[in-house]
């Protein structure tokens, strides 16, 4: 069998020593295929950050293994990690990190920069609903817009994985429901594999796939036989 786009093998992380040893992950193993959406949940501090900032090289693992699109990201030297970084991945992050002293389309564009294949800009801008914003400072727009723009800043790469940690956790519902129909728009436009970190259960029904995490493994990896548009998640 053809290996998974994202395929994660006992992979571990501790903090801490000796009294103070916190045991973070506890060997999972997780495959996701390309082009799936997949919602990971779980209670504040069971570690979902810890295992995205993993996925996307930002944190060594102790040990196991994170093949992405056929590459072992979790042994990769420095050098190498950048490029991944910079070639395959998207973040986006819950508090926006938006350089304020560019506007919305400098922004988007200097991440533009680092792809050899970027999306062109004004569509972009257009499908994230930021085009007659595109000249504004991040502080003279607001929050849900700022998140558009830091998800514009992940996208415009055209990145083959886009992870989101809590990206509506700062948002109010109904701005929340547009992010995430953004990220539905996204991933049946370009086809980009996302991981999506919630605490929000509702969100749960626009995944393809749903992993939770509790006590260091994965409590629950289960397939959403009924896809929900983003448009009709309730909470
Ligand atoms: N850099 C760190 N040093 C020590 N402990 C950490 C560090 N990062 C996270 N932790 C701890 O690891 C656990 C998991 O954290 P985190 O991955 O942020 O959880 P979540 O995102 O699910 O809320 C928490 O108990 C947290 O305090
Ligand atoms: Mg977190």
């Amino acid at each position: 069998m053809a290996q998974a786009y994202l395929d994660i093998r006992n992979l571990k992380k501790h903090y801490g020593e000796g009294e103070a040893l916190l045991q973070v992950l506890r060997g999972i193993d997780v495959q996701l295929e390309r082009g799936e959406i997949c919602v990971l949940l779980g209670p504040s501090g069971s570690g979902k950050s810890t295992f995205l900032n993993m996925v996307g090289g930002l944190e060594p693992a102790d040990s196991g293994s994170i093949v992405v699109n056929g590459t072992n990201i979790a042994t990769l030297p420095d050098k190498k990690l950048v490029e991944y970084r910079r070639k395959e991945l998207g973040f986006v992050f819950q508090f926006y990190n938006l350089v304020p002293d560019l506007t919305v389309q400098e922004n988007i564009e200097v991440c533009a920069y680092l792809s050899k294949n970027p999306l062109p800009m004004k569509p972009l801008l257009e499908s994230l609903g930021l085009y007659e914003h595109r000249h504004k400072f991040p502080h003279q727009i607001s929050g849900g817009q700022q998140q558009r723009c830091a998800i514009g800043r992940a996208l415009v790469k055209n990145p083959g994985l886009l992870l989101c940690d809590e990206p509506t956790g700062a948002l109010d519902y109904k701005t929340s429901k547009e992010i995430l129909q953004l990220m539905e728009e996204v991933n049946q436009q370009y086809g980009c594999t996302i991981v999506i970190v919630t605490h929000n259960d509702a969100i749960r029904h626009m995944a393809h796939r749903v992993l939770r995490l509790r006590d260091g493994v994965m409590a629950e990896d289960s397939v959403n036989e009924h896809v929900l548009p983003a448009m009709q998640l309730e909470w």
